[in-house]
């Protein structure tokens, strides 16, 4: 559940999921510094950062957990999304494996994430149009299937990045 700080402030804790190398600490870099960095590290354990957006009356303050997709920290997940009350599972566009991949965690979210959370499905690096390997259509009657809402970014042209944070904002019970 968002912590209702008072009517018109929420605190809300998010979690970023997904395979190594779809672009989850470039999305969070994106939102919160409006950067992107080209030769981003892979994520070590986790990291952390918030961010304040206004929306119609009120203020949202996500408080955003971005995981590290590398296998091996794989078990360190439950850490972060236990308690979150939206979770952002990415995957590439141009990678199907990393589709299998966010599927996987979606599973994962709903036997063990909060009952209520809200999940979004993110086809990252929507800018390598000519390199698509996933289907909007494919992807989208995936999220819609699992209650899910589901939107194509780019952290590398910035295209719906702040759509995403806004749509979730929305969402929330
Ligand atoms: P882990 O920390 O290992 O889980 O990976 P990650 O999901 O955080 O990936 P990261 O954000 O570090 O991005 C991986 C690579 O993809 C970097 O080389 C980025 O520059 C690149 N990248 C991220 N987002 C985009 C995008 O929207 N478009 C393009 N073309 N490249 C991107
Ligand atoms: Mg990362």
């Amino acid at each position: 559940q968002p912590d209702v700080l008072d009517s018109k402030n929420l605190r809300i804790k998010l979690v970023l999921l997904g395979d190594s190398g779809v672009g989850k600490s470039c999305i969070l870099l994106r939102f919160v510094r409006g950067q992107f960095d080209p030769s981003s590290k892979v994520t070590v354990g986790a990291s952390f950062l918030s961010q304040t957006i206004n929306l119609q009356d009120s203020t949202i303050k996500f408080e955003i957990w971005d995981t590290a997709g590398q296998e091996r920290y794989s078990s360190l997940a439950p850490l972060y999304y236990r308690g979150a009350s939206a979770a952002v599972v990415v995957y590439d566009i141009t990678n199907p494996e990393t589709f299998l991949k966010a599927q996987f965690w979606v599973k994962e979210l709903q036997k063990h994430g909060n009952p209520d959370i809200v999940m979004a499905l993110v086809g990252n690096k929507a800018d390598l149009e000519s390199e698509r390997e996933v289907s909007r259509e494919e992807a989208l009657a995936y999220a819609e299937s699992n209650g899910m809402f589901f939107i194509e970014t780019s952290a590398k042209t910035a295209d719906n990045v702040n759509q995403l944070f806004e749509e979730i904002a929305k969402r929330l019970p």
